[in-house]
């Protein structure tokens, strides 16, 4: 009986056969929307073979890859002082930090990966100017305290903005984030201590740390991002449980934290309209000057076109690294399948 009512028009079968399998895609995207929705109200991780949403992943593939090349930019500004490090012990230890921010590069790429896009796209964007990486990086190291600066200001604000990633709703992000966190701590500590020992020694020791930290101060407050109201994609990351807490809210804890720290290193805070709200409990910065901010994310810092410049020559230096590794793995992979028969 039903069969009656079937059309035997060829052209007709298709178009209805097409609009049942989109009313059915339909109704099938919004089942996995919804169940997703689910899993992150409950505050379960997404992990890599999970349905998502398209724009999740465009979004955490653009955070995660951005983060990713800032850590190895990151190594640019403190490598500038390997080979200047005052004893063999402070040597040592920039050694260990730098090679540590390379490693947190390495995790991030295949924390993105797992989203689909390659390491060498993701090189190729960063390269050719398209991708962006920490506003930060563009700042020189003129002086052996601009490294204790990045220590103790630069990773402090790091640590403050990545402890609440380990609560990622993206697993492989989140998991890195864990392991990065436990070695950002160390840096911020190395830095600190090395503002210390600056501080409390010659005049002249002291004046080099007050004239790096008046350099970094404004900068690393600028490195939160944009303030809340002009925070292009905070809204939304946060519905997702990507990011926690907003960009003003983390730069609030970072003053917070870090204006007693630089008293008890004895500097002083290059803002005349820095003060004590008693009646919040929490300290007040002057104006930040955000065009300085987007000047610098624009790629018109004062080392925006050094940090490129340097990483494009070392990625076609290192480019018999990659063969090397390539031809090797090539030859595993036929040894293997040899071995199997
Ligand atoms: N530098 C460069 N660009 C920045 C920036 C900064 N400091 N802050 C924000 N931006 C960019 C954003 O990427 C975005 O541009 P896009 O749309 O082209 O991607 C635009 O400005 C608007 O900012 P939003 O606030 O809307 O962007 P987000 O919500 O993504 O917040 C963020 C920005 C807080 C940096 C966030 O992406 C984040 O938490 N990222 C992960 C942590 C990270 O990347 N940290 C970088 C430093 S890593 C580091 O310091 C290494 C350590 O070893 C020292």
């Amino acid at each position: 009986m039903y069969t009656q009512a079937i059309d035997t028009d060829p052209q007709f079968v298709a178009t209805q056969g097409a609009m049942r399998s989109v009313g059915a895609t339909h109704a099938s995207h919004d089942r996995l929307l919804a169940s997703f929705d689910q899993r992150i109200a409950n505050d379960e991780k997404i992990e890599a073979q999970d349905w998502m949403p398209a724009a999740y992943r465009k979004t955490l593939l653009r955070q995660i890859s951005q983060h990713a090349h800032s850590e190895v930019v990151g190594m640019l500004p403190e490598g500038n002082w390997i080979t200047r490090a005052p004893s063999l012990r402070r040597k040592a230890i920039l050694l260990a930090k730098v090679q540590d921010e390379g490693g947190h590069g390495l995790y991030l790429y295949s924390a993105a990966e797992t989203l689909g896009s390659s390491r060498a796209e993701m090189l190729d964007a960063l390269l050719e100017g398209r991708a962006k990486y920490s506003s930060i990086f563009n700042y020189p190291t003129l002086t052996w305290a601009d490294v204790g600066c990045i220590g103790w200001l630069v990773d402090g604000a790091a640590i403050m903005n990545q402890v609440p990633l380990c609560r990622c709703s993206y697993g492989p992000y989140a998991r890195a984030m864990i392991r990065i966190c436990k070695e950002e701590s160390f840096h911020q500590r190395q830095g600190f201590e090395l503002m210390l020992a600056l501080c409390q020694g010659s005049e002249g020791q002291k004046q080099m740390a007050q004239e790096a930290f008046n350099r970094w101060w404004w900068p690393v407050l600028m490195m939160f991002g944009p303030p809340d109201a002009d925070s292009v994609h905070s809204t939304q990351t946060m519905q997702w449980g990507i990011k926690r807490i907003s960009n003003d809210n983390l730069r609030q804890q970072f003053l917070d934290a870090t204006v007693p720290q630089a008293q008890l290193l004895g500097l002083s805070i290059p803002d005349s309209d820095l003060r004590y709200d008693d009646s919040s409990g929490h300290w007040q910065c002057g104006p930040i000057q955000w065009e300085e901010f987007w000047r610098v994310v624009q790629g018109d810092g004062p080392c925006n076109r050094e940090r490129l410049n340097t990483r494009r020559i070392a990625h076609e230096e290192g480019a018999w690294v990659r063969e090397a590794a390539q031809a090797y793995a090539l030859k595993q992979a036929g040894q293997q399948a040899q071995a199997l028969g």
